[in-house]
């Protein structure tokens, strides 16, 4: 089984997509081979600084490779290595109804933004077709977001069979139900968009400070609070902390006497804790980054073995070969 997913470089990553994106991906590595890429090619259709690209790109390849993406097992690489994929997308944009690229939901939200759209965002959904059909994928797992992005994978799949003979495995969405609700420090969804994230690997003073500046409301630490649970700081420990010790702040909270301060601190301690490791791993990454640029080359060599295979299958099918 083949399991393909691919993450934007939109820079440094979070605890929403750590618990949300990282952990669920790092898991399934063990479930069968996984290809794991960095969109950069679908980062030009929203980020037009080639400078952030390269650094953002690099960015996930170590937050990744920290938070124990193991490149032995999986073939993590980045997108624009394996250039065969923009060619199969050309094959794939002539089976492509016009229509269904404008009702695409991601497309529509970015115009209602006030988003001026370029011919990449509107052609996005055949770029990450061509991304999962290259590879012969089965299952991709994705956030509720991309999920009308793959069905639409299928849609063309299924054309371009249907026209040309049998050419593309029709893959399977795995979408991700929200096992973890990761609020930001306002309360809102954590996501970048809204600037109320807390990053995975932040610098201990600037981190310190977003998370004594979560937003909490005027009670006073003796007042109990019935809704503990519903505590910003309180989600975010049971994330990061052991569950016996999660339960205890929940509960004291509850009953009243602990303070918003000292919960909040606990919350930065835990935190720091639970990435220590990671965050070792990090800085000894990013002081060798002739390995992790060999780790990227040789995925990309893997990756574009089976990618060349593929688009063989379907230069021949499609009658140009
Ligand atoms: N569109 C995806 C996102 O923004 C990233 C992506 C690109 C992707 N190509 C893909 C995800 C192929 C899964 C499979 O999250």
């Amino acid at each position: 089984m083949r399991i393909l997913s691919g993450i934007q470089p939109s820079g440094a990553l979070h605890l929403g997509n750590y618990f949300g994106m990282m952990r669920p991906a790092i898991e399934l590595q063990e479930k069968g081979e996984a290809f794991y890429f960095i969109a950069d090619y679908h980062s030009m259709t929203s980020l037009f600084d080639a400078k952030e690209r390269r650094k953002n790109t690099l960015d996930v390849a170590l937050d990744f490779l920290a938070c124990g993406l193991d490149p032995e097992r999986t073939v993590f690489f980045r997108q624009s290595d394996v250039p065969e994929v923009t060619e199969l997308t050309w094959l794939l944009s002539t089976v492509v109804p016009v229509g269904m690229l404008e009702r695409a939901h991601s497309y529509k939200d970015k115009i209602a933004k006030g988003l001026e759209p370029n011919g990449g965002l509107f052609t996005y959904p055949v770029l990450m077709a061509a991304d999962i059909l290259i590879y012969d994928s089965n299952v991709v797992p994705v956030g509720r977001d991309q999920k009308q992005h793959v069905e639409m994978t299928r849609d063309f799949a299924t054309k371009f069979n249907e026209r040309y003979g049998q050419t593309f495995v029709i893959p399977e969405p795995q979408i991700r139900e929200e096992v973890a609700v990761v609020p930001g420090t306002d309360g809102q969804k954590m996501s970048k968009s809204y600037g109320n994230t807390i990053e995975i690997f932040g610098d201990e003073k600037a981190t310190r400070k977003k998370i004594m500046g979560i937003v909490m409301d005027s009670r006073t630490p003796q007042q109990p609070k019935p809704d503990a649970d519903k505590n910003i700081a309180i989600q975010l420990l049971k994330l990061v902390a052991p569950a016996e010790i999660g339960k205890d702040f929940e509960n004291r909270l509850r009953a009243g006497g602990l303070g918003y301060g000292d919960l909040k601190k606990a919350l930065f301690e835990h935190y720091w804790n639970y990435f220590a490791e990671a965050r070792k791993k990090r800085a000894e990454l990013a002081a060798n980054l002739d390995h992790v640029n060999r780790v990227l080359a040789d995925g990309a060599a893997k990756a574009r073995a089976k990618a060349r295979e593929v688009l063989k299958r379907a230069r021949k099918n499609c009658g140009l070969e």
